[in-house]
């Protein structure tokens, strides 16, 4: 679980605070997607919760533990796996193979454990015929890839990513986002997803949305994207799944009006022609 309560964060010398009276609880296994415009808070909503940042005001807890406890930071930060939203900052060794054991070694984990780890994740990402080579000469959209790797190499309960896929094509964009629903069905596992792309946000069960450091929604997407939600004012179109299904109800296909993603538009399409 968890929990900010009432939080604000002011940076110095800032006239004006960065987040502002935000209360959130988030359930253990649940999937979130964090959206808003740039500049609204996400970056730093995220590193309250591996205590990276501070509250000015107000507290962070992570599964009970207080991020401004010292005593508990090794555990919190043990438990909160968080993907850095530009991996050049998140990604310390010479070889991709070495990025990935590198948080696992700080874990303690034996030598069995991360091999097999590693030779799991690499095809997992598409990454084992880059295993030798140095991360910072990789392309953004394959740094994006090895530092989402690193972070599940460390099997974290709470997984924190920040824009992942913002370097990746849609092709890229689509398998990272299948492979994350996949971890997600097989254990649980917090994940906190900031991401500006609707059909990312369709995936998950909340969607919340911060505008100038404040919450303004905090539902599930299927709500969001309902009309009057204020979401094209926040710069979020709908879905192109949802588009889609509009322009086969004007073209006269009978479908039903809340479909979301790609799958329900499949699903809707599939049972239709029966
Ligand atoms: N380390 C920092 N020092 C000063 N201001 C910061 C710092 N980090 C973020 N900010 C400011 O806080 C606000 C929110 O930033 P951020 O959390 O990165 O938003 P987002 O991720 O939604 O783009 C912005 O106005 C940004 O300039
Ligand atoms: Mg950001």
């Amino acid at each position: 679980m968890i929990e900010l309560r009432d939080v604000g964060v002011t940076f110095p010398g800032a006239a004006r605070p960065s987040l502002d009276g935000v209360n959130l609880s988030i359930a253990a296994g649940e999937t979130v997607a964090l959206a808003g415009p740039s500049g609204s808070g996400k970056t730093s909503l995220l590193r309250l919760l591996n205590a990276l940042l501070l509250p000015t005001t107000g507290s962070v807890s992570v599964d009970g533990m207080d991020t401004r406890d010292d005593a508990s930071l090794w555990e919190i930060r043990r438990r909160v796996g968080l993907v850095f939203q530009n991996p050049d900052d998140q990604i310390v060794s010479t070889t991709v193979e070495r990025e990935l054991a590198f948080g696992m070694e700080n874990l303690g984990l034996d030598r069995d454990e991360m091999r097999s780890r590693v030779e799991t994740l690499l095809p997992m990402l598409g990454l084992e015929q880059l295993r030798d080579r140095p991360p910072h000469r990789l392309s953004g959209g394959e740094k994006q890839r090895v530092a989402v790797a690193a972070v599940l190499a460390m099997r974290p309960r709470h997984l924190l990513l920040d824009e992942p896929t913002s370097l990746l094509d849609a092709r890229g964009r689509a398998d990272l986002w299948a492979l994350l629903a996949e971890l997600r069905s097989r254990e649980e596992r917090t994940v906190i997803h900031v991401t500006q792309f609707p059909e990312e946000i369709a995936y998950a069960d909340r969607a919340v949305v911060l505008v100038e450091g404040r919450v303004v929604f905090d539902a599930p997407p299927r709500e969001l994207f309902a009309a009057g939600s204020g979401a094209d004012g926040w710069g979020l179109r709908p879905p192109p799944a949802m588009g889609l299904a509009g322009a086969l109800r004007t073209a006269g296909r009978p479908l039903p009006e809340d479909i979301l993603t790609m799958d329900e538009l499949i699903e809707a399409l599939a049972g239709g022609t029966q």
